[in-house]
């Protein structure tokens, strides 16, 4: 097998694997089989087409690049146990359904925080500047100055807020932030005179969120103060939606007449200025009207409508988690499973125990309650998840062999496991499980040559059926 091929098949043995760009090399069987060199290789080649021959660039990516070099010189690791996919073509796809639905006039803040829901954020981000996006929502100035500090050039917004500590380094590497209130305006005002730069701020207004922003009847005071603050420079007003059904719901509407109300006050004192912006995906996928001059949208990227709304066939996931069975089990009738022995076999059984656990973003709801893939068909996991282990009860499987891949979310054969069946499952949201996915799973990235989004050639996605009720303890 070559060590440098981007071509690899993913996939179990039988035949259903599917060819896909990687800077992987992929073993037949198993997972795919680390090959630093070809993959630093990429990112090299990544940044060089972004950046091109900039030397500060090169030298401030080079921060980025040699932790990957020593990290696979030194690891003898052969093969993953646990690795999610990322599929930089379904991000295309999802990106260009989002420009679809808000026309060319617009622009795209996509959202990138909590390391991109999980799927890693500087090569979202990276990959997402090819397709158009012009800027990035951050939730912390260290998730934008680990940005910054591969080699990323574009507007940057601290969506939520800075704590006082976060300032400096926010106005240093031109990092905007949302303001909610006059006393911080004041002092990002002397910090940023201090420090001989403009400190670009968005106006935040609490339209009916209830948290963060300014409530509309003290906003225009704030523009006031900003309009008048030299070394202050208003980069946008914006807004946040709390209903989850976007402009399906009367909330939503409500918050956008106060919204609208301040917007129109503002323009008439001269005091607008910058980007106004308010829809996240949801408010993409249902029409909100207007949408302003930039939309927000987060989880739409990655593949994903919570609650069903309209529009959640246009996109493609973005994230699947596979693992490997490593250990198979026969148990008499009678035995119990896992901690607290929460599923107890009816007949004998087999076992496949995986390596995986609620670190690494198997909710510990779905012990009894969830499934996964293995050889194209559904297993349950049977017992409590714990920290490294989870199990499948694989009993009517008979050919499952240790060493098979295994999925928790993605595709095997005409079988599907997506984000929002886990999460009805797990009786949690979209967001949780995808941001649960840990640290030590690694990300290999998929796909990616393609300037044009393609969506990929596949059969629709079968729904996860309600869990066997002999999986529930
Ligand atoms: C201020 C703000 N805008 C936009 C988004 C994106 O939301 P979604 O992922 O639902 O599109 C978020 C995410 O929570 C947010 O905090």
């Amino acid at each position: 097998m070559s060590t440098e091929g981007w071509s690899a098949v993913v996939g179990s043995p039988k035949g259903l694997g599917e060819t896909r760009q990687s800077g992987e090399r992929m073993s037949s069987t198993r997972g795919p089989v680390k090959n630093g060199s070809s993959r630093i290789r990429r990112i090299e080649r990544e940044f060089a087409l972004h950046f091109g021959a900039d030397p500060e660039l090169r030298d401030r990516c080079a921060s980025t690049i040699e932790p990957l070099a020593s990290r696979s010189s030194l690891t003898p690791v052969e093969a993953y146990r646990v690795w999610a996919e990322i599929d930089l073509d379904a991000l295309a796809w999802n990106l260009a359904s989002i420009r679809s639905r808000i026309g060319a006039e617009r622009g795209v803040i996509l959202v990138v925080k909590a390391d991109a829901y999980g799927h890693g954020a500087v090569a979202i981000a990276h990959h997402a500047l090819r397709h158009g996006v012009e800027a990035f929502g951050v939730g912390t100035s260290a998730e934008a100055l680990a940005l910054r500090k591969a080699g990323l050039r574009a507007r940057l917004l601290v969506l939520g807020t800075i704590v006082e500590d976060e300032a400096p380094a926010c106005l240093r590497h031109g990092v905007e932030i949302a303001v909610h209130s006059a006393d911080r305006c004041r002092r990002l005002q002397s910090l940023a005179r201090r420090m001989d730069v403009r400190a670009r701020v968005h106006l935040k207004i609490d339209t009916g969120m209830g948290r963060l922003g300014v409530r509309p009847e003290r906003a225009l005071a704030l523009l006031e103060l900003i309009h008048a603050s030299p070394s202050l420079e208003l980069s946008g007003v914006m807004t946040h939606v709390a209903a989850p059904g976007g402009a399906l719901d009367p909330h939503t509407a409500a918050q956008m007449r106060e919204f609208d109300r301040v917007l129109g006050a503002a323009r008439e004192r001269g005091l607008l200025r910058g980007w106004v912006h308010a829809a996240n995906s949801a408010c993409v996928f249902t029409g909100l009207d207007p949408l302003y001059d930039m939309v927000r949208p987060g989880i739409s990227a990655y593949g994903v409508l919570p609650g069903n709304l309209p529009g959640a066939e246009e996109l493609e996931p973005v994230m699947s988690l596979h693992t490997q069975v490593v250990f198979l089990k026969d148990l008499p009738a009678g035995s119990e499973v896992g901690y607290g022995g929460t599923f107890k076999t009816k007949r004998s059984t087999r076992i496949a125990i995986l390596p995986l656990g609620y670190h690494d973003g198997v909710n510990w709801r779905l012990g009894n309650r969830g499934t996964a893939l293995v050889r194209g068909e559904r297993a349950p996991i049977v017992g409590r998840v714990s920290m490294d282990y989870t199990t499948l009860d694989v009993t009517h499987i008979p050919q499952v062999r240790v060493g098979d891949r295994v999925t928790l979310i993605g595709r095997q054969g005409e079988q599907s496991i997506v984000l929002e069946d886990l999460a009805r499952a797990a009786d949690t949201i979209a967001y949780e499980i995808s941001c649960a996915v840990g640290q030590r799973v690694e990300r290999v990235y998929v796909g990616g040559e393609d300037i044009v989004p393609r969506r990929r050639a596949r059969a629709e996605p079968t729904r996860t059926p309600e869990p066997q009720p002999s999986a529930r303890a």
